[in-house]
């Protein structure tokens, strides 16, 4: 079988994403069916960056499969620190593992590694690039919750610059039918050019960008809340004059539609005050339990074991 990697949403076909997707959902309704197809299989998690849901999220849904997991959390107790590069890593790791699953601070870090890996890559978040098995979470969960991926209005706030789970879910939506996009952000923190040049212009996608939250909210069917990232700041002043931009309270989801689905990556800091948390439209604490679905569909798809999957 052809190795297959996941660096980027459009690794797999809308096709291929449906049928993950669909996978994902029936994991979630008969877990007991798969708890035995990883047997003797084993996923190494190389996280070179900080991580607490994606690097969990994998172990757990591995073990769920009934394989098993190596790897690291930090790259201080790896070889990385005596000079080790990520190609000759990720050739060792070819020895010991099955499957890989790697967060690295680089934008192409993962890709790299694929270029000399004998076993699937996958890109677990890299520097402000990236955050594709992200992307799979947020398109099950809007799924789920919504019914559909098509004919939605798509809320975008917070760090659009540097953050790249929004980044993925915009090149992970535009091939969805009536799709638009409100980008809500600082000037300094809107989505690069590469995002509104080839693939919001270039596919004839209708987006807006602004700055003010309340009077998006209105008319939005899902608002994607982001944290300004203080680790991709060059400049402290710069990200204390940032990260309070955009709170999200109890008082300003009256503005939005009663079925306005309020989703975050997560981790929050401020962006979402804690008394959404109660409201039936805030689902970012769902959306991290159907991320443990996506990546246990994600890791049978790469590793042929869906016996559905159209990947050969
Ligand atoms: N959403 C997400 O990537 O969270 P972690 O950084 O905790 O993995």
């Amino acid at each position: 079988m052809q190795i297959r990697h996941f660096l980027s949403p459009s690794d797999l076909s809308e096709a291929e994403l449906d049928r993950l997707l669909t996978l994902a959902s029936d994991i979630e309704e008969n877990p007991d069916a798969y708890a035995h197809v990883c047997d003797r299989k084993k996923l190494a998690t190389l996280f070179y960056e900080p991580s607490t849901r994606t690097r969990l999220s994998f172990e757990a849904a591995m073990q769920n499969l009934g394989g098993t997991v190596i790897g690291f959390s930090d790259a201080s107790q790896s070889s990385a620190t005596k000079g080790e590069s990520v190609s000759d890593t990720i050739r060792i790791i070819s020895c010991y593992a099955d499957i890989c699953a790697m967060r690295h601070p680089k934008e192409g870090a993962p890709m790299v590694a694929a270029g000399k890996s004998r076993i699937p890559v996958i890109n677990a978040g890299d520097g402000g690039h990236q955050h594709p098995t992200q992307t799979l979470t947020d398109l099950l969960t809007i799924r789920k919750l919504k019914g559909r991926l098509d004919h939605l209005t798509i809320g975008m706030c917070g760090d659009l610059k540097f953050g790249r789970t929004v980044h993925s879910l915009i090149n992970a939506m535009i091939v969805y039918p009536g799709v638009s996009f409100v980008l809500i952000s600082p000037k300094e923190l809107r989505v690069p050019d590469y995002i509104r040049k080839n693939v919001l212009q270039d596919h004839g996608i209708p987006f807006e960008e602004v700055t003010n939250l309340e009077e998006a909210l209105p008319k939005l069917d899902l608002l994607y809340m982001t944290r300004v990232q203080r680790e991709r700041f060059f400049n402290e002043e710069e990200y204390i004059r940032m990260k309070d931009s955009y709170i999200l309270d109890r008082k300003k989801m009256e503005l939005a539609p009663k079925d306005m689905l309020v989703m975050h990556p997560l981790p929050r800091v401020n962006e979402i005050s804690v008394d959404v948390d109660d409201d039936p439209r805030a689902v970012y604490f769902k959306q991290v339990q159907y991320g443990v679905y996506a990546r246990m569909a994600l890791i049978m798809t790469l590793l042929g074991l869906d016996p559905k999957s159209k990947l050969s």
